[in-house]
């Protein structure tokens, strides 16, 4: 596939079928981005800030992120000459850390948290920054609608591949890309059903904050502006070890390296398949690799450090009302929607 440059080569990623027995799953291989899922977000938000003049050329451009996000600004803003400050903290993973100097970013690692945690001493720096840096722009991904605008190019190509598609399961952290890729899908499938999935720990949808939880990608301390709870029919929660064993298994059953967020979406989906009907057509969104979490999620001596074999482990979900605490895998009807669906317990394992 040809493209003029690396902004025009975001996207158009691989949509695979897994056999997972019942339903038919695919798994949108966003994680086969130049970077990840975000490198679109960045591509969207940095354009508009172009075309707008907000970012005027030349123009620096700050970011606090340690993941996705701040790939996909150094991708995008390097590769259009601006000059890319990214804020950090010292939980960086080392390849992420690599990346970014080596695409010529400025890093700034905050040593000290604020009585804010790392995400307040990130946020101060970056106001220094802003203040340093006259004309700088920040693309606020939490809040700008630029971030789902991004997912409608995911939901061309979805609709492209498949036509029809019954359910959409993805990750909430900004809520960009579910319910971005799930608003721009329902102009011609109002029927959509969306499944949101989050972590144990995580208030996104109304459970108390756990600041140790592990996993990274989803969930927040905070409800995102992004977060259109309108569009969404269901949410799983996983707790840590769930959430890193299904990512354990995405590898050994499909052959898919992915981040825990990956990981979370395949076992969400696994469910599906055997709970929805056989002519279902499920979509899950992969949103990156597994490299990053070498020394986390795929390292044995991070679940011994973190006493994650000792965590309860759900095989299948239970399913709570929203004010009820969850500490093990569970899904909730937020919306007025229900879904008819097969009892579970009468299909084979
Ligand atoms: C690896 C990974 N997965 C999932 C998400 C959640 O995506 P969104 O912010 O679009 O809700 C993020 C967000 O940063 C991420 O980095």
């Amino acid at each position: 596939m040809l493209h003029n440059n690396v902004i025009d080569a975001i996207g158009h990623t691989p949509l695979v079928s897994l056999d997972l027995g019942g339903a038919a799953v695919y798994a949108k291989l966003e994680l086969q981005n130049l970077f990840a899922m975000k490198d679109r977000v960045a591509r969207q938000i940095i354009l508009a800030a172009r075309e707008s003049g907000e970012l005027a050329p030349g123009a620096a451009i700050v970011e606090s992120s340690s993941g996705t996000m701040a790939l996909g600004v150094a991708l995008v803003g390097t590769a259009l000459g601006h000059p890319v400050h990214i804020v950090t903290d010292p939980r960086i993973d080392p390849i992420t850390l690599a990346k970014l100097r080596f695409l010529g970013c400025s890093v700034h690692i905050v040593d000290k948290m604020t009585a804010h945690g790392w995400q307040g001493a990130r946020l101060e720096r970056l106001e220094l920054l802003r203040a340093e840096l006259p004309g700088s722009f920040w693309p606020r991904q939490y809040s700008n609608p630029e971030n789902p605008r991004a997912y409608a190019t995911l939901a061309a190509e979805l609709l492209a591949d498949l036509g029809h598609i019954d359910v959409l399961v993805g990750a909430v952290g900004s809520g960009g890309s579910l319910c971005g890729t799930a608003r721009a899908l329902r102009e011609k499938l109002p029927d959509l059903w969306t499944v949101g999935v989050d972590c144990v720990g995580s208030v996104i949808f109304g459970q108390p904050d756990l600041p140790g939880r592990l996993q990274s990608g989803l969930g927040n301390s905070l409800v995102p502006a992004n977060v259109d709870h309108a569009v969404i029919d269901e949410v799983h929660w996983l707790n840590d070890r769930e959430a890193f064993q299904a990512t354990a298994d995405l590898a050994a059953e499909q052959q898919i390296f992915g981040g825990n967020t990956a990981g979370s979406v395949y076992g969400v989906m696994r469910h599906l398949a055997r709970r929805e009907s056989p002519g279902t057509t499920i979509v899950g969104i992969m949103p990156d690799r597994g490299d990053r979490y070498c020394a986390t999620v795929y390292d044995e001596g991070h679940w011994l450090e973190k006493d994650l074999h000792s965590m309860p482990v759900a095989t299948a979900p239970v399913e709570v009302d929203a004010s009820q605490t969850v500490s093990t895998w569970s899904n909730c009807f937020p919306g007025q929607r229900r879904r008819e669906v097969r009892c579970e317990a009468v299909l084979p394992a």
